[in-house]
C-alpha cells in the first residue's frame, strides 16, 4: 500500500507529489484518510532550514521531509489499543518528533490522543484550520495567566497580527471568553477586525504600539508578527499587573529577553486532545468560525506556499487532497 505525499528534494526545488509506502499502525495509533490540511508558515520555514528543520533531522521520520502539522479527516484504521473508531470524524496535528511524516498527504497515522473527534454539524475544512492556530492562542493566553474557561473580568489582550491565522482565532477566543480585544492589523483588515469584536489599530497610519496604549494597559501583548516590527521596550511598557509580552515568532536577539526578563515569553503552539476540545466545541457553537481565503488540490501545495510567504494571507489557505 502506498500514500500520495508532497515533498521536494531540496528547499529550492518546488513541492510535488510522490508515493511513499504506508506506514504502519501501532497500537495506539489511527490511520486517518486526510480530507483537508490547514497551511501554517511553519510548513514552509521548516524546508527553508533553521532550528526546526535542524530538530526533524535529528529526531524526526527518515526518508524525504513530508512537512505540515494540521489535518481533518475519517479514521479508516485503529490500533487495539486505540480509543479512536472506524468511521470517526476527526481534527487533528502530526508530530515529527514522533518519527510522524507531516499532513502534507493523502493519510496519516498519529497517536489518538493527538486527534479528537468532530460533531456532524462540524466541516472537515473548517476544522482543518485550527490546530496549530487554535493551540497557539490558547498557550499565549496560559502564559500570560489568563484563564481560558473564566479569565477575570476587564482582562484586556493586544494582539500583534491580528488578520492571520493565529490573529483572527485569537480574537474569536477572546470574544467567546468575554475578553476586551485590540488587534493591530492593516486598513485593508481593519472591518474584520471590528467585526469579531475587537477594537482595531491600522499599522499603516503610524506607531501602533503608541496607538495601542490609548485602550490599555494590556494584561496580554501578543506578537504574532515579530520584534522586528513590535519592539520589546514599547511592548512591555504596554503591560500592566502580571502581564506579558508573548512571542511567537523568535529572532535570535530575543532570547535574551525572554531569558532575563518575567514580562516576555515565547511559547510553541502544540496541537492536543487537551487543548483541540475546547476548539472543537467553539467551533460546533459557532463561536470560532474559520475565514478561509483560499483552497488548493494538494498537488499545487507549492502554491499555497508562496502565497503565505509572502505574508498577507487573511485567516487560512488550506489544502484539498
Ligand atoms: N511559535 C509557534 O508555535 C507558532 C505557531 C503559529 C505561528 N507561528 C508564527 O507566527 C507567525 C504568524 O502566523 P500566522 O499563521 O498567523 O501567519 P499568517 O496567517 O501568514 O499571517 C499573515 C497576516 O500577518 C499580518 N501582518 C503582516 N505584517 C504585519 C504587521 N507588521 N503588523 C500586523 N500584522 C501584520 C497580515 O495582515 P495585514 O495585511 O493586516 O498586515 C496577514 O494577514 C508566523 O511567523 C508563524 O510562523 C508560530
Amino acid at each position: 500500500m502506498t500514500i500520495t505525499v508532497a515533498t521536494s528534494a531540496s528547499a529550492d526545488e518546488p513541492l510535488r507529489l510522490v508515493e511513499l509506502p504506508a506506514r504502519e499502525v501501532g497500537r495506539r495509533d489511527v490511520r486517518v484518510r486526510v480530507r483537508a490540511i490547514g497551511v501554517n508558515p511553519v510548513d514552509w520555514k521548516m524546508r527553508a532550514g533553521g532550528p526546526l528543520r535542524f530538530a526533524h533531522r535529528f529526531v524526526g521520520p527518515s526518508g524525504p521531509l513530508v512537512v505540515g502539522v494540521d489535518f481533518a479527516g475519517e479514521v479508516i484504521e485503529a490500533g487495539p489499543e486505540a480509543d479512536l473508531p472506524i468511521g470517526a470524524r476527526v481534527v487533528g496535528a502530526t508530530d515529527f518528533s514522533r518519527k510522524q511524516l507531516g499532513s502534507y498527504a493523502t493519510e496519516v497515522v498519529v497517536r489518538d490522543e493527538q486527534c479528537t473527534g468532530l460533531p456532524d454539524g462540524v466541516s472537515f475544512e473548517a476544522a482543518a484550520c485550527l490546530p496549530v492556530p487554535g493551540a497557539t492562542a490558547l498557550r499565549a493566553l496560559e502564559a500570560a495567566h489568563i484563564s481560558t474557561t473564566v479569565p477575570a473580568p476587564g482582562t484586556r489582550i493586544l494582539v500583534l497580527g491580528a488578520a492571520g491565522g493565529v490573529g483572527l482565532v485569537t480574537l474569536q477566543i477572546a470574544r467567546a471568553l468575554g475578553l476586551e480585544a485590540v488587534g493591530v492589523c492593516s486598513t485593508r483588515n481593519t472591518a474584520l477586525v471590528e467585526k469579531l469584536g475587537a477594537t482595531a489599530v491600522d499599522y499603516t497610519k503610524g506607531d501602533a504600539l503608541a496607538a495601542a496604549r490609548e485602550h490599555g494597559p494590556y494584561d496580554l501583548v501578543f506578537n504574532a508578527v515579530g520584534t522586528e516590527s513590535y519592539a520589546l521596550g514599547p511592548s512591555r511598557a504596554l503591560l500592566r499587573g502580571r502581564g506579558k509580552v508573548v512571542l511567537i515568532v523568535v529572532r535570535p536577539a530575543d532570547v535574551l529577553s525572554f531569558t532575563f526578563s518575567r514580562q516576555v515569553t515565547q511559547v510553541l503552539g502544540r496541537p492536543s486532545r487537551k487543548n483541540l476540545d475546547p476548539l472543537v466545541a467553539w467551533l460546533a457553537s459557532g463561536a470560532i468560525e474559520p475565514l478561509i481565503e483560499a483552497r488548493f488540490p494538494l498537488a499545487e501545495a507549492e502554491r499555497a506556499h508562496e502565497i503565505s510567504k509572502a505574508g498577507k494571507v487573511v485567516g487560512k489557505l488550506l489544502l484539498l487532497p
